[in-house]
């Protein structure tokens, strides 16, 4: 496994939409152990292909010890509403507070190119959501109602 650098918002790559994944093979592989090696040094809690210069549609989310690795993802259901701080490891030294769906169920395809289904509420279902935001282009800041300085470095997950 190999550290890959991180993209920053003003990175124009982060503005593309991200193409559909077709080879489930081992460059895929290293991708994906890359980036979960990325974002556990980085503190994060999900990280988007193109967050590591590739334009690929596979974002990684750990929560409460479960990876998830969701190829080609969609959201299929979605339900209520919540608002919550949101931060992103592009977009470092800020959060911002984002209406999102209170739940959502994603559709997608593991490593091996298998569909999965997964389902988040709460913290989960912002993942969800901010991660499949970053295959079409989209940052937290775009929706964000509020977007502040983080006074000090402190523990909160980034995604
Ligand atoms: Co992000």
């Amino acid at each position: 496994m190999a550290l890959r650098n991180i993209r920053s918002y003003t990175d124009s790559l982060l503005r593309k939409k991200s193409k559909r994944v077709k080879a489930f093979d081992g460059r895929l592989h290293i991708l994906l152990d890359d980036m979960l090696q990325t974002m556990r040094s980085a503190n994060g809690l999900g990280l988007a292909a193109p967050q590591v210069g590739v334009l690929k549609r596979a974002v990684i989310i750990e929560y409460e010890d479960t990876l998830f690795e969701l190829i080609n993802p969609e959201i299929v259901e979605s339900k209520g509403v919540q608002s919550r701080t949101e931060a992103c490891l592009s977009v470092p030294g800020k959060n911002g507070l984002v209406e999102r769906p209170a739940y959502v169920k994603i559709k997608a395809q593991n490593r091996n190119g298998e569909e999965i289904t997964a389902e988040g509420e709460e913290l989960l279902a912002v993942a969800f959501s901010h991660e499949l935001d970053h295959l079409d282009g989209i940052l937290y800041t775009d929706k964000a109602t509020e977007v502040f300085d983080i006074e000090a470095k402190d523990d909160e997950s980034a995604e």
